[in-house]
């Protein structure tokens, strides 16, 4: 078994914007459909901006990002996953020129990253669409959403496509399916929409992110763009063939984004699905030819995995990463209720590696824990073994994949800073190496401490993985 990573290897940490930036309203920002989700996916959104929203001040990244990304490069991170908040470059999506504070504050992000050294992999949309578009077109919906996209995506790739390589188009793609609101800035409950309704916003989701794809190339020909997927394997339940049958429909509905991103055309199972729900999408020959354009690499989160059955009787759903299934009864589970899975990590590198034979980035992994802060030989951390023991072993299943042949680029941990839970709008669901002292009834100072696991992972970077255990 090799002991270490490949050269090279790209290691640090992944955000998103709605979840640490805060400065909801400053450097002429309009409002994204977080800023109207006070309880995340848990109950509907409201009509304006309550302050009752962590998100607002989130963890201010906005004014703190020096600090943080010093942090950062203590660890030795070669790489940060950050989101670009579409709602500062275009505050409400729909503009013909961008907005210059925007596009100046990533500059200094940007500027920051290169003084240490540190690669950026950017999402350009992560769950956070600008509001405006939401309301007045039904998000991607509607068709007009891709010329809104491909415009953003233009001063994005203009301004930064000589300093940023690595993109990301959609931020877990796949979970349109389940989220249309947060996912899709679709302003409607998901039982409300009809199949053709979601599937139509997920053409037009697809066809932009393979535009966006076409458009870095030309722009920047070094750019290397990803599309981003919500890895969730699914076990059958028993050995009965049809829980076999029942996990492979689960894993259709997931490997049809990636198929349509790798391959460039719609597999035909998924042709099949619409033939029998009788769904006729709007696919023009222009949409097709785009969607020839196929991504450089694949990334994905990766949390959990679930378990699959047909028997109606047993097809109780447990909680989850957004998509959710029938839990593993050979698995413990978070305090979220996600089940934990080492080896499910490895049997997902394999997969996507044979199934698409494209570089592979893992961009979200980590474990959501509600953590103490304490004093040690005068200084406030957080001793958090099951943090480090949730990441040491799913880096080991990782580096087992590697040694499978496996082509892995990197390794980004979800929230390496403490941040806003997307699906509970929490701060106490922590992920971070650094700890931020900010509560969910909004108190606290906002200032850092390292945890345990900050030392940890400085030392499995520094030796490029054989630190672990
Ligand atoms: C992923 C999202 O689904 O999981 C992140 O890309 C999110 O935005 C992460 O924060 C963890 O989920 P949660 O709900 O614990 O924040």
């Amino acid at each position: 078994m090799s002991t270490t990573f490949p050269d090279g290897f790209l290691w640090g940490g992944a955000t998103a914007a709605n979840q640490i930036e805060g400065a909801y309203n400053e450097g002429g920002k309009g409002l994204s459909i977080q800023d109207v989700m006070p309880r995340g996916i848990l109950t509907p959104p409201t009509e304006a901006a309550t302050e009752d929203n962590l998100k607002l001040e989130a963890i201010d990244f906005y004014h703190r990002y020096a600090e943080d990304i010093a942090l950062f490069a203590e660890m030795g991170f070669k790489v940060f996953r950050f989101s670009i908040a579409w709602s500062r470059i275009f505050p409400r999506g729909d503009e013909e020129t961008p907005n210059e504070e925007g596009l100046a504050f990533y500059d200094r992000v940007l500027d920051e990253l290169e003084r240490h050294g540190i690669e950026p992999l950017v999402t350009i949309s992560h769950y956070e669409t600008p509001l405006h578009l939401a309301r007045a077109y039904n998000g991607w919906k509607s068709r007009e959403l891709i010329g809104f996209y491909e415009r953003y995506c233009r001063a994005l790739f203009e301004r930064y496509g000589q300093r940023v390589k690595y993109w990301l188009t959609f931020n877990e793609i796949n979970s349109v399916l389940h989220q249309p609101f947060m996912s899709g800035g679709i302003p409607n409950q998901k039982e409300e929409l009809s199949e053709k309704d979601l599937y139509q916003a997920i053409h037009h989701e697809l066809v932009a992110s393979a535009r966006a794809t076409r458009l870095a190339h030309e722009i920047s020909p070094g750019a290397k763009v990803g599309c981003m997927l919500i890895a969730m394997p699914a076990y059958p339940l028993t050995p009965d063939p049809a829980d076999v049958v029942a996990a492979m429909h689960f894993d259709h509905d997931n490997y049809a984004f990636g198929d349509i991103h790798c391959r460039g055309e719609y597999p035909g199972y998924l042709l099949r699905f619409f033939r029998e729900h009788g769904i006729e999408l709007d696919i023009t020959d222009q949409d097709r030819e785009d969607l020839t354009h196929t991504v450089d690499f694949v990334s994905f989160s990766y949390y959990m995995s679930i378990c699959q059955t047909a028997d109606p009787a047993k097809d109780i759903k447990g909680p989850g990463n957004v998509l959710g299934g029938v839990p593993n009864p050979h698995l413990q589970a978070s305090e979220w209720g996600w089940q934990i899975d080492p080896q499910g990590l490895r049997v997902v590198l394999n997969d996507y590696w044979e199934r698409w034979q494209k570089p592979l980035f893992i961009v979200e992994n980590g474990i959501g824990a509600v953590d103490e802060l304490v004093q040690v030989d005068g200084t406030k951390t957080v001793l958090d073994d099951y943090r480090i023991s949730y990441l040491n072993d799913h880096l080991v299943q990782a580096r087992e994949a590697v040694a499978d042949g496996v082509q892995l680029l990197g390794y980004t941990t979800w929230g390496c800073i403490d941040l806003v839970s997307a699906s509970t709008a929490q701060m106490s669901k922590r992920y971070g190496f650094i700890y931020v002292d900010r509560n969910d009834d909004g108190s606290g100072t906002l200032e850092r401490y390292r945890k345990k696991s900050f030392d940890w992972y400085r030392q499995v970077i520094a030796t490029n993985g054989a630190a672990l255990q």
